[in-house]
């Protein structure tokens, strides 16, 4: 049941790719909750067509911007800004592509070009982004900006490969820019680490199917489905959780702080 959380809250959405999409479950929900949103994607996401799917579903503009270009960055924001004839409430960064995972390349042999390519896309856009919306002034205060992450940049998980790089780079990017959007702008900057999610990001890393069954058997409340993770995001995205700013936040049913299950231990 809409508890209108977003009532008059304008916002940004990047990354819904198709309905498995956690930016999808996110772009619903809010709108939803009464919140109005723009869409975004890499062009060759909007040239796949899927998007169109969900932006005549909302009733919602759907603009392109490759996140690695400053300059298309800027002129999103400002069709945004001209869109809502006023500033935003809200922006996700729901944007993660590592080309190492992707062609199979070992952590241990990496081409680092791809490398280079995936951090820019998966890190560093983060980075280009909040600078655009820094410089252009665009968050009303109290707004507030979530990026989703991995708890691979933390611990260890072999398979994840140059993304765990990747992502503890990204929640650098949360503290280190929310102090400054913080301090000068009264607007919050969070990461929300979720569980392992199967959408097509997720499908590519190796052994996805064990390792959801792994991390569901470790977590106490079992592992945060997609429509939960968007649940969490509204929740930042709302009033009740002004003062939230520059934190990682598991949202993984208690998998970071579970040693072992006894469901594992049983399994020996
Ligand atoms: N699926 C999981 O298991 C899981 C777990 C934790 C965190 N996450 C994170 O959640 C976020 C969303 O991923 P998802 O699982 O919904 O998969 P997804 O594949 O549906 O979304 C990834 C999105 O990134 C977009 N993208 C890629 N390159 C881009 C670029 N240059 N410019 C703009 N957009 C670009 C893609 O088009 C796609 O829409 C990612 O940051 C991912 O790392 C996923």
């Amino acid at each position: 049941m809409p508890h209108s959380l977003l009532k008059n809250k304008k916002g940004i959405i990047f990354g819904a790719l198709d309905d498995k999409s956690i930016a999808w479950k996110v772009a619903r929900l809010v709108k939803e909750e009464g919140g109005d949103i723009i869409l975004t994607n890499a062009p060759v996401a909007l040239r796949m067509g899927e998007i169109n799917k969900l932006g005549e579903e909302l009733n919602s503009p759907i603009l392109p911007a490759d996140a690695t270009k400053v300059s298309e960055l800027e002129d999103l924001i400002q069709k945004a800004l001209d869109h809502f004839n006023g500033k935003l409430d809200f922006v996700l960064h729901s944007i993660g592509m590592s080309l190492n995972v992707r062609k199979k390349r070992h952590y241990t042999n990496q081409n680092h070009d791809w490398t280079h390519k995936g951090w820019d896309i998966s890190a560093l856009s983060f980075h280009k982004l909040l600078q655009v919306l820094y410089n252009k002034d665009a968050l009303n205060q109290w707004g507030s900006i979530v990026a989703l992450t991995y708890i691979a940049a933390q611990r260890t998980f072999p398979n994840y490969n140059d993304m765990a790089d990747n992502k503890a780079y990204l929640e650098s990017i949360a503290r280190s820019f929310g102090y400054f959007f913080g301090k000068n702008k009264k607007v919050r900057v969070n990461t929300i680490s979720q569980s392992p999610t199967r959408t097509t990001a997720g499908q590519g890393v190796e052994g996805l199917e064990n390792f959801l069954n792994f991390s569901e058997k470790t977590s106490p409340l079992g592992n945060a489905s997609a429509f939960e993770c968007a649940q969490y995001v509204v929740s930042l995205f709302s009033d009740f959780t002004r003062k939230v700013t520059m934190q990682n936040l598991f949202h993984d049913g208690g998998f970071s702080t579970t040693g072992v299950s006894r469901e594992i231990i049983e399994n020996f």
